[in-house]
């Protein structure tokens, strides 16, 4: 039998950095998982980091006054300003427009129920959506009469991204007010122009653009 010959990528590779990135992971060697989402895995850092600090939690808990310097009482809602900025830069978005929610299921439905939707008023998207993503304005369908236009959006592909753009170009009217999708989808990891579907939704009057980046960031 031939030896099998150990894959060796040269230094500074994009091979050798996914290798390396390969070797973070928990889970068998021998495995390929592709799920970036709720069952997405953690690199050991973030898993070493989560322990550490559930400990660091346990450990210090006597220490923790019930209320703050401020008087505010410690509720767990506070502004986690030092956190907000962080990720403000990284995601090139003012820090008073970034909220920590519980996932992306939790951001996406106080979305959908914070807009001033009524009867009628249309909301677009494709039907490779996440549960997480439109079950918040289907629930508004069912309560106020929402329209929720869910396009087929795998007939669109044959004639790739503009073939997208044309689709969400022919569904939006005047009675639109959110064009909502993932710039990548959970289930098939197709990846949708964004920037082109945020400009034509912009342009074509749809008072809010929301794209789920949940797949994209994960
Ligand atoms: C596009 C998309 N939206 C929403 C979700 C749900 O995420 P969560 O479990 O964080 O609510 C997922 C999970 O895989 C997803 O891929």
């Amino acid at each position: 039998m031939p030896a099998v010959v150990p894959f060796d990528p040269p230094p500074d590779s994009d091979a050798a950095v996914f290798a390396a990135a390969r070797r973070e992971f928990l889970f068998p060697t021998n495995i390929a998982y592709c799920q970036t989402g709720t069952l997405g895995a953690s690199p050991r850092e973030v898993v070493s980091a989560l322990v550490e600090g559930i400990q660091n939690l346990e450990r210090d808990l006597p220490d923790w006054g019930y209320l703050q310097s401020d008087g505010e009482p410690l509720t767990g809602y506070q502004p986690l300003t030092d956190f907000r900025a962080e990720a403000s830069a990284f995601l090139n978005a003012p820090a008073t427009e970034i909220a920590f929610t519980q996932n992306a299921t939790m951001g996406m439905s106080f979305l959908a129920n914070g807009l001033d939707l009524a009867a009628g008023d249309e909301v677009v998207s494709t039907d490779q959506e996440h549960p997480g993503g439109i079950d918040g304005w289907k629930l508004l369908a069912k309560r106020r009469g929402v329209v929720v236009k869910e396009l087929p959006l795998l007939p669109a592909l044959k004639e790739g991204p503009d073939g997208v753009v044309k689709l969400f170009d022919s569904a939006i009217t005047r009675r639109t007010r959110v064009v909502m999708f993932s710039q990548i989808t959970s289930s098939l990891g197709i990846r949708l122009p964004a920037r082109e579907l945020c400009a034509l939704a912009k342009q074509r009057g749809a008072l809010d653009r929301i794209l789920e980046v949940t797949a994209s960031l994960a």
